[in-house]
């Protein structure tokens, strides 16, 4: 990796100049144009104040004063956009929000990956089944799952598909935030199904009537409801994959001077596009959301700490998410010496830890699984490395849904591969359902308890 890359003048469209790694081809390229010019005339969809409100955040989960509950599918779906699948992840990020804030004292900031993300990299530009081979599928941004000729076909209409369900999807949820679905003082809104049988239901219950004790007592003293500051917020974040897309949406404010990617609060860099010299790198540089890199095991301490004087060059608070996934084997031996080469540029970052991405295996029966024991293992290992190492964790990141999948095995039911067959619905990555994701949740709060 070389140490320093020459770059000065930036644009929306420069990285165009870069190799763009995990694009699709699209063959009718005027046909792409079209669309994407359609796209960068409609509206955005979030605004630069909610970005710039999220930086602040940001910094201040640096400083260990806040943590980041990030969390969604692996990829979103096109049919999969419906109410009650945007209510129950909702729900569910919500519901685990409030148990870590119990736990851990400190607030909580609810990141969905959600309201975007429609794009995904695959390890083989191609798939062969008995035989034949098509394109990989992307995404419902890019083409369809379905394994026909057509289907595969990166269609470029389906970008304008995809801002809009995003737009959608982001649209239901800040209604159902301003009409009171947030409030803490109505966690009863927030029950999923599972609250009446789950082995956990009595935990979650008792934690939900203490929170409400105290709200109570402290709008008792203060002679005023406080509900209006326990509001909770929830952002927007996906993979910014897609360079087009993002491309198409980033626009420049004159008030503040900055470019703005407003498809979106947080995009960020996947682990297969995070190259030095690559598009993604550049394209990110310029601009002004705070944006995530995932780390993986090949990262070195070089190749971060050019990372780092790439896309934070005046080493502002918020602006950048470094987001490891090593897996439970290799956390211990990876992350350390990161940790060291990152602290060695003085410039802040915010640490989260993806205890999924580095665990995926495969099932004796071909099936994409992941441990619950494993994303646990790595979780603790995150939070006892950056511990020792006088680092803060200050966030998580999680695949997760609302609903009653088996995609992962373990947690309080003892899910085996052989539940993998039955309710098995993510097109790309395992996801916890909602009763692992909650027992996440009370891990961490449980951690942060016994401290005090
Ligand atoms: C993802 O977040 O779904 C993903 C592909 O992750 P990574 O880039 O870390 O492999
Ligand atoms: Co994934």
């Amino acid at each position: 990796m070389t140490k320093t890359v020459a770059r000065t003048d930036w644009h929306p469209a420069s990285w165009q100049a870069l190799t763009a790694a995990q694009q699709a081809n699209y063959p009718d390229s005027a046909a792409l144009d079209r669309a994407v010019d359609e796209l960068s005339r409609l509206p955005p969809i979030v605004t630069s104040w909610e970005v710039d409100r999220l930086s602040a955040e940001m910094a201040r989960a640096q400083r260990g004063e806040v943590f980041i509950l990030q969390g969604g599918d692996c990829a979103e779906t096109f049919a999969e956009c419906t109410s009650e699948n945007i209510v129950a992840k909702l729900k569910i990020l919500l519901q685990m929000s409030l148990v870590m804030l119990y736990g851990m004292k400190k607030p909580v900031v609810r990141v969905g990956r959600m309201a975007g993300q429609y794009a995904k990299p695959r390890s083989a530009d191609t798939e062969t089944r008995d035989g034949e081979t098509l394109p990989s599928f992307r995404g419902d941004l890019i083409n369809r799952n379905p394994f026909t000729a057509d289907d595969r076909v990166p269609d470029p209409q389906l970008i304008l598909r995809g801002y809009e369900r995003a737009a959608l999807t982001l649209n239901f949820v800040r209604s159902l935030i301003d009409g009171g679905f947030a409030d803490l003082h109505h966690p009863e809104y927030w029950d999923l199904n599972w609250v009446g049988h789950s082995p956990m239901a009595k935990e979650f219950h008792a934690i939900v009537a203490s929170i409400s004790d105290s709200l109570d007592f402290l709008e008792t003293v203060a002679e005023r409801p406080l509900h209006k500051t326990h509001r909770a917020d929830i952002y927007a974040a996906h993979e910014g994959l897609h360079l087009r897309y993002e491309q198409a949406q980033t626009r420049y404010l004159d008030r503040r001077e900055r470019w703005y990617n407003l498809t979106t609060h947080f995009p960020w860099i996947g682990m297969r596009t995070s190259s030095l010299d690559g598009a993604h790198i550049e394209y990110f540089r310029g601009i002004a959301n705070p944006i995530g890199v995932k780390i993986g095991t090949s990262m070195t301490r070089e190749w971060i700490q050019s990372l780092i004087e790439v896309l934070n060059p005046n080493n502002e608070p918020g602006r950048l998410t470094l987001i490891h996934r090593f897996g439970a084997k290799a956390i211990e031996e990876h992350l350390p010496d990161l940790i060291t080469a990152v602290s060695e540029t003085g410039s802040p970052v915010l640490w989260v830890c993806d205890p999924m991405h580095g665990n995926t295996e495969t099932t004796a029966d071909g099936i994409k699984t992941r441990r619950f024991n494993n994303i646990l293992s790595e979780l603790d290992a995150a939070f006892r490395v950056h511990e020792s190492m006088g680092s803060i964790l200050g966030g998580v990141h999680l695949e997760l849904t609302g609903e009653d999948v088996t995609e992962c095995t373990g947690g309080a039911r003892g899910l085996t591969d052989s539940d993998l067959a039955r309710a098995y619905k993510s097109t790309v990555d395992p996801r916890l359902n909602y009763e692992q994701a909650m027992e996440i949740a009370l891990r961490i709060a449980g951690k942060h308890q016994h401290r005090f």
